[in-house]
């Protein structure tokens, strides 16, 4: 990893660029802050010029060439000075030199980290800069002295003075994937980029130090994080150097802040000198931020922290920490989250004597998902003695780490203090919970029913009924589940918990039956309770994540699935590895890519999903089905099969219920590898199977798949009493009726038009999908209407072709059965000479590139023409841009 592509800065090299080539003759100044990218920018920029056109010098100015007169112009001037000038006299020689060499050309001189620069140096930059013909550009370091006739460059306008910022978030994605080789998964980004705060060189080290500490790992072909930072020397003197040195006070000051940040400016200045803060927040250490009506104080660089933190000795860290516990009791705990940063205190200063004020925490911890901090401090609150609502907690999170083993044993070693009902229902709740979905033990679901019937109290018995409903849902005895989930809501005695986890599970299963509209007003109900449930059952969230995603996938909603993935949870989910949820979340992103035509994006979100749902059994499966999807999109069917294979391994059977999106999944996977027959077959039977199972929802996907295979009049489903066999243009005809939205009743038009042979109505259709951003689906309706208008050479042919090229420009790369169709069987000669002919080349000029007679390549044409339904070349180009991975220029 000793170098890697240049990321970003797209702006800043025009700019660059056009100060050097532009009208107005004014060079520019890139200012910033250490390790930001001046230097890289300035050599990438230089490097882009043409040599011919320019003549050019390139100078690094250091400490070194500092302490010698014209020592950081070494690189540009003759090695011998005529003797006896006087300093004026040298300097014009100097620029006479350089005028000489450029000999014509006009003059750019680059400087990298211009305040460096030695007297003499500085003033001949300056004096060069004067000149008609030159241009000065180049760097300079916030906050370092700066020699007078380089300041003077920007007062007198030679150039232009430009602060480069840090890298944003999408630019330092693309960074890491650059510095890694390979992509990092969004969640482990993110904490980097807030790490670095898009500082390149510290992102640089911080990766460098991960990677060594063996803290970066690669699964699936993605860099995830395990968030902890092993802090390399280089990367401590980076900081230290930033730092500097402190007094005592000032010293104290950061060190506050550094393990109390946020910390309340009024807090802060009870317990420090008012002045040392102000000194602390002059030098650029801390600043202030407004938050509602307080002011509060944060390290100025994330990574300040890091180092002030561990470079505090453990005995100092303590009384710390112990300091800011104390100050905050002090004061009265005001905000929603002192409660718990008191708690954090507590226990890293070892003070921590109170189980409740750690348990408290602990959920409210859960509460954020911050899976990490609240199994610390459940931890904590079992070993204080915080007895069984410790260990239940505690045993909950481990499920969510994905560790169960452990929370069985969590639950195990308590299982003596079950003194109540309360209790055995939550006992048995949690432990179900963990053996069901963490462990996979399908038998989980007898047990919990059968230990129920034990239960007296209706409130202790909803509560493991609203558990086994979920669990029955999961594994596909749908008629029990709804009539559990059905009981708990009647119930009166239910908690709100009991009550909104049944609702999640009816509210799955309307939309796994296509009853949208139910299923949404569900939902919504759960969410309007939230803050009923969330100290109760945090987790429930996943539940109605579950059957929210269900039905926006299954309805083509690509709009509710950005809203969704661009809410709260994901923030908090990521930020707290909460897995399941990010996960999830994940597989979402990655179906509404899919279904846009972003392949690149579709396969690495969902190469993101396998990655961190990899430690998990509940989603991993869906997880790998949708990567083997867009493998298939994309045309790679050995990815695709291989996805398929480890989506049948990680697959949890008592995930049954995700069935439809793995069989789908293979479908398309026989599709990509061409087995269109035994794709067809499976899809025709899954059908059956979903319609046994009154899957309407997902029963109304796969019959369209059975459309975009060119199967709408292809039979389905048992015979009828007159004899004869639906249709799949007609059982979707039948289903639009039945299931909710707009969608159903489009793909029903779309098979009928496939039926009848109408190429109007299925454009007619690829703009309706197109309006929806279902970009393939449109591409696949506007390449079948084309196929179907064959070689009629008429207008609508050529509109046709031009809406497809438009389709086609908005997906990434792409292939399937449905586009693959259009494919005329072209020789590679043929396809060669198209291509050629397409540019604009004439036959002689393709003859002469191809060595071929100027006669041979007209026959190639003639073939090409017929076999496109083409006139001419005039239209041969839009045709070449119509077809998949043929747009007529490089690729293909
Ligand atoms: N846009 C970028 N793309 C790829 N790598 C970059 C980019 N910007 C900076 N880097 C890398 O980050 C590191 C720090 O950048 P650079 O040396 O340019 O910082 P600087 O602003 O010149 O710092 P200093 O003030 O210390 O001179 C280098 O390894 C550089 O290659
Ligand atoms: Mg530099």
């Amino acid at each position: 990893m000793s170098r890697w592509d240049f990321v970003g800065r797209t702006d800043e090299l025009n700019r660059l660029l056009s100060a050097v080539g532009g009208p107005e003759g004014r060079g520019l100044l890139f200012s910033g802050s250490a390790g930001v990218g001046k230097s890289r920018l300035l050599r990438e920029g230089v490097a882009t010029l043409p040599t011919d056109r320019y003549a050019i010098w390139s100078v690094s100015a250091s400490a070194t060439t500092a302490a010698l007169p014209f020592g950081g112009l070494v690189q540009v001037l003759p090695g011998e000075q005529p003797p006896g000038l006087s300093p004026a006299g040298v300097l014009r020689w100097a620029v006479d030199v350089l005028q000489e060499e450029a000999a014509g050309r006009p003059i750019v001189l680059a400087i990298d980290d211009a305040h460096l620069l030695d007297p003499p140096s500085a003033a001949l930059v300056h004096l060069i800069a004067r000149a008609e013909n030159a241009t000065v550009i180049g760097t300079l370091r916030n906050g370092e002295q700066i020699p007078l006739p380089i300041r003077a460059l920007w007062t007198d306008d030679l150039v232009e003075l430009v602060e480069l910022g840090p890298l944003g978030p999408a630019d330092t994605t693309g960074l890491l994937a650059a510095i890694l080789d390979a992509p990092v998964d969004a969640g482990s980004a993110e904490r980097l980029f807030r790490l670095s705060a898009g500082n390149p060189l510290l992102l640089r080290e911080l990766v460098l130090a991960a990677v060594g500490g063996g803290e970066l790992t690669r699964t699936y072909g993605i860099w995830q994080w395990t968030g902890r930072l092993e802090l390399a020397p280089s990367l401590t003197d980076l900081i230290d150097v930033r730092i500097g040195q402190l007094t005592p006070g000032v010293r104290s000051v950061v060190e506050l802040v550094a393990f109390g940040e946020p910390l309340g400016l009024q807090l802060l200045e009870q317990a420090v000198d008012p002045a040392d803060v102000e000194t602390a927040e002059e030098r650029g250490l801390i600043s202030l931020v407004r938050d509602d009506r307080r002011l509060d104080v944060r390290l100025a660089h994330p990574l300040y922290g890091e180092v002030m933190r561990r470079q505090c000795p453990v005995s100092r860290t303590r009384r710390l920490q112990a300091t800011l516990a104390e100050l905050l009791e002090q004061v009265g705990k005001r905000r929603r989250d002192d409660l718990l940063r008191v708690a954090v205190w507590r226990l890293d200063s070892g003070t921590a004597q109170d189980p409740a004020l750690l348990l408290d925490a602990a959920a409210q911890a859960f509460g954020r998902y911050d899976v990490p901090l609240a199994t610390r401090l459940a931890r904590a609150a079992l070993e204080a003695d915080g007895g069984f609502d410790a260990a239940e907690l505690l045993a909950t999170i481990l499920m969510f780490g994905d560790r169960p083993d452990e929370a069985i044993r969590v639950l195990d070693a308590v299982a003596g203090e079950i003194r109540s009902d309360g209790r055995r229902s939550r006992w048995l709740t949690v432990r179900g919970m963990v053996s069901y979905w963490g462990l996979s033990h399908e038998s989980t679901v007898e047990e919990i029913a059968a230990r129920a019937e034990e239960l007296t109290d209706p409130t202790d018995r909803a509560r493991m009924r609203a558990f086994e409903a979920i669990m029955r849902l999961h594994r596909m005895d749908t008629p029990a589940a709804l009539r559990l989930a059905q009981a708990v809501l009647d119930r009166p005695a239910s908690s709100v918990a009991a009550r909104e986890l049944a609702r999640c599970t009816i509210a799955h299963l309307h939309a796994a039956q296509g009853r949208y509209r139910r299923s949404t007003t569900a939902i919504a109900r759960v969410q309007a309770e939230a803050a009923r449930w969330r100290g109760d059952m945090p987790y429930l969230q996943l539940a109605m994540e579950l059957a929210r995603g269900t039905r926006l996938t299954l309805s083509g909603d690509l709009a509710g699935i950005d809203a969704i993935v661009a809410d709260e949870f994901a923030d908090l989910a990521g930020a707290g590895d909460f897995r399941l949820g990010t996960g999830y979340l994940a597989i979402l992103r990655a179906y509404a890519a899919r279904l846009r035509g972003q392949s690149d994006e579709a396969l690495k979100t969902s190469l993101d999903a396998c990655a961190v749902l990899a430690t998990s059994r509940v989603y991993a499966g869906l997880a790998h089905a949708e990567r083997a999807q867009a493998a298939a999109l994309r045309g790679d069917p050995a990815h695709a099969a291989e996805a398929m294979a480890e989506a049948d391994r990680t697959h949890s059977p008592g995930m049954a219920v995700l069935y439809p999106w793995l069989e789908q999944a293979r479908s398309a996977v026989y599709a990509a590898g061409g087995d269109l027959a035994g794709a067809t077959k499976h899809l025709c039977a899954l059908a059956d199977r979903l319609r046994e199972d009154g899957l309407a929802g997902h029963e109304v996907l796969v019959l369209f798949d059975l459309v975009r295979l060119d199967q709408a009049a292809a039979p389905v489903g048992p015979t009828c009493t007159d004899g004869g066999r639906r249709t799949v243009a007609q059982r979707l005809a039948d289903l639009s009726e039945r299931v909710d939205g707009a969608l159903p009743p489009l793909l029903a038009r779309y098979a009928r038009a496939a039926v009848e042979d109408s190429p109007a109505e299925l454009l007619a259709v690829a703009d309706d999908f197109a309006a929806r951003d279902l970009v393939v689906f449109a591409a696949e309706a506007a390449a079948l209407a084309l196929h179907r208008l064959g070689r009629r050479r008429a207008a609508s042919t050529a509109a046709a072709r031009d809406r497809l090229a438009a389709l086609l420009g908005r997906c990434d790369q792409i292939s399937t059965p449905a586009l693959r169709l259009l494919q005329p069987a072209l020789t590679d000669r043929e396809w060669e000479v198209a291509r050629l002919a397409a540019d604009g080349a004439t036959s002689p000029a393709i003859a002469d590139r191809l060595y071929l007679s100027t006669r041979t390549v007209e026959n190639h044409l003639q073939r090409v023409y017929s076999k496109l339904g083409v006139a001419g070349r005039t239209e041969l180009r839009a045709a070449l841009r119509s077809m998949p991975g043929h747009d007529g220029g490089n690729s293909g």
